[in-house]
């Protein structure tokens, strides 16, 4: 598949077949991980592949009340019936209710010690920790679509780092940054994704002016 082809396509995927992802094929996307750059070179991320029904669902039981906060959060009768909104919301709540039978859940793991933030004495959020991580995500993404996965990014369960890390056995020293699901997707792939226009995200010269050609 041509790249530009695969990012266009690589939406969230909310519904699974429960056909298993063989090990040949699961190895193949993790392994794009590896090709990211990272600060310094140093590598912090590492993966740990949950197929095992007992610990999907636990932490199926841990993300669920965070996405029932989440959809309470929201509002209710704020989401119009049959908008895009109410069907991504839906989606999301079957994602939620099936976690447990996604063929794959990949946790993503940092060692903070390897990441190299340049941004922590500017009075705000750091975000630049992530810039060694998150590449490495993205390439799994991709490399899943590629191969014809489905996979879903998601962040709710690292507000419960603690519980996942003792399930998971993860070492003091190492964070987790992301859950990502894994299999082969229930529907179509998306044919265009929902995003800003070229325009209202990226300018010459100086913030706002317009990129022109
Ligand atoms: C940082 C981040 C966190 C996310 N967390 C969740 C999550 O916890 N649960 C979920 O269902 N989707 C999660 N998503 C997926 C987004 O909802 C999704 O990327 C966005 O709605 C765009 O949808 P699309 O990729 O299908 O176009 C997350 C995405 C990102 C980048």
């Amino acid at each position: 598949m041509d790249l530009l082809d695969v990012m266009h396509s690589t939406g969230t995927c909310r519904y699974y077949k429960q056909d298993p992802v063989d090990d040949e094929v699961l190895a193949r996307v993790l392994d794009a991980a590896r090709w990211a750059p990272s600060g310094g070179n140093r590598q912090p991320v590492s993966l740990v592949a949950i197929r095992e029904r007992a610990t999907k669902e636990r932490l199926q039981a841990l993300y669920l009340p965070f996405w029932d906060a989440y959809v309470a959060g929201i509002g209710e009768g704020k989401v119009r019936v049959g908008s895009r909104d109410s069907r991504i919301l839906e989606a999301a709540d079957h994602f939620a209710l099936h976690l447990a039978e996604i063929p794959v859940l990949v946790c993503v793991c940092a060692r903070l010690a390897d990441v190299h933030p340049t941004d922590t004495d500017l009075g705000r959020l750091s975000i630049v920790g992530g810039a060694s991580v998150y590449p490495a995500v993205q390439n799994v993404l991709l490399a899943a679509r590629a191969a014809g996965l489905g996979s879903a990014l998601t962040t709710l369960l690292c507000a419960v780092e603690p519980e996942v890390k003792r399930l998971l056995e993860i070492p003091d020293d190492v964070s987790t940054a992301a859950m990502l699901a894994l299999g082969w997707p229930a529907r179509p792939f998306p044919k265009k994704l929902n995003r800003r226009p070229l325009a209202e995200m990226a300018y010459s010269e100086k913030f706002g002016r317009p990129l022109g050609g």
